[in-house]
């Protein structure tokens, strides 16, 4: 446990496979046989979101609930002082005061980095900006563990907005931790990854290939990461028009082209990328990877704080 213990939760990169695992192992155990006492009473943990959520904050909230310990904290920026002028750092600085724990959310890229500076204790990042969603990743990774036994030789298809999508770059950028047999970057053209995240995964040799059409490659996906288009990070409303309602994974494409066997994942929200026939099917995950998120985040609580 000790290489947790205190430790700040910026980007998934910050982790090596084998903590991974050893987080995975004990959100098993977790998810099985939960908690017996109040290992966290006492403990208070400061939720600073910035920018709404409904997943990440009441999963964050419920594990440390679920571990004896409470939560305080606000739920948009309007709710708090910096609506008076206050600024990020005494925001941050405050809470770091009131609590054990600082989870944050942001617009802006590298914002809990920045906290993460300033506090003492340990921040968590539940999302800065396009750029880093760890939890979300670590989640993702765990159920597909759970659902496949392994993520080793898969192969894998991440389609939609690569890139304002902070869950599907930090999905990507955790993938460069196993050994997947393909992994399919399905965007359109306006939408590929960005740079430097193409320049870590194809440093660290993930077998990928950028493609346009889910039709082209579906056949022979394992698993579908499907996220939404971003709308509220284009810099311009023009330019999203334009890419709006440009994939769509429709029921009728998953029973003529896929494999029988393929599960599909997303982070939630979703609009309309994701056929709504398909929730009633066994090859939708996403429930259960919503699910599994508050097993994980109290594993990852516990390993910090204990
Ligand atoms: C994601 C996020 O906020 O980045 N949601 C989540 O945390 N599950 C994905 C999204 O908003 O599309």
């Amino acid at each position: 446990m000790s290489g947790f213990k205190g430790r700040d939760v910026i980007s998934i990169l910050d982790f090596t496979r084998s903590e991974l695992e050893e987080l995975f192992e004990y959100t098993d155990i977790i998810a099985t046989r939960g908690v017996q006492s109040k290992p966290l009473e006492g403990k208070i943990m400061a939720l600073a979101f910035f920018e709404p959520s409904t997943r990440t904050r009441m999963s964050f909230e419920s594990a440390m609930k679920r571990l004896g310990g409470d939560t305080i904290g606000f739920t948009s920026e309007e709710a708090t002082s910096i609506a008076k002028g206050e600024s990020f750092i005494d925001t941050i600085r405050m809470l770091d005061s009131y609590s054990d724990i600082i989870v944050v959310r942001h617009k802006y890229d590298g914002a809990a980095k920045l906290a993460a500076e300033i506090a003492e204790n340990p921040v968590i990042n539940a999302g800065d900006g396009k750029q880093h969603h760890p939890t979300q990743a670590m989640l993702d990774l765990y159920t597909i563990r759970t659902v496949e036994g392994a993520i080793d030789g898969l192969t894998i298809g991440v389609l939609g907005d690569l890139k304002y999508g902070r869950a599907a770059s930090s999905f990507i950028l955790a993938l460069t931790h196993y050994k997947p047999k393909k992994v399919y970057l399905i965007s359109p053209p306006q939408l590929k990854p960005r740079r430097e995240v193409i320049d870590i995964i194809r440093e660290k040799g993930l077998p990928y290939k950028e493609e346009e059409k889910i039709e082209e490659v579906i056949s022979e996906i394992d698993i579908l990461y499907v996220t939404r288009i971003q709308k509220e990070r284009f810099p311009d409303p023009e330019e999203y028009e334009k890419v709006k309602g440009s994939y769509k994974v429709t029921l009728d494409l998953i029973q003529r082209k896929a494999k029988k066997t393929i599960k599909i994942l997303h982070p939630l929200p979703k609009t309309e990328e994701i056929d709504p026939r398909i929730d009633e099917t066994q090859h939708a995950t996403y429930y259960k990877q919503a699910k599994l998120g508050t097993p994980l985040r109290q594993a990852l609580i516990l390993k910090i704080l204990q």
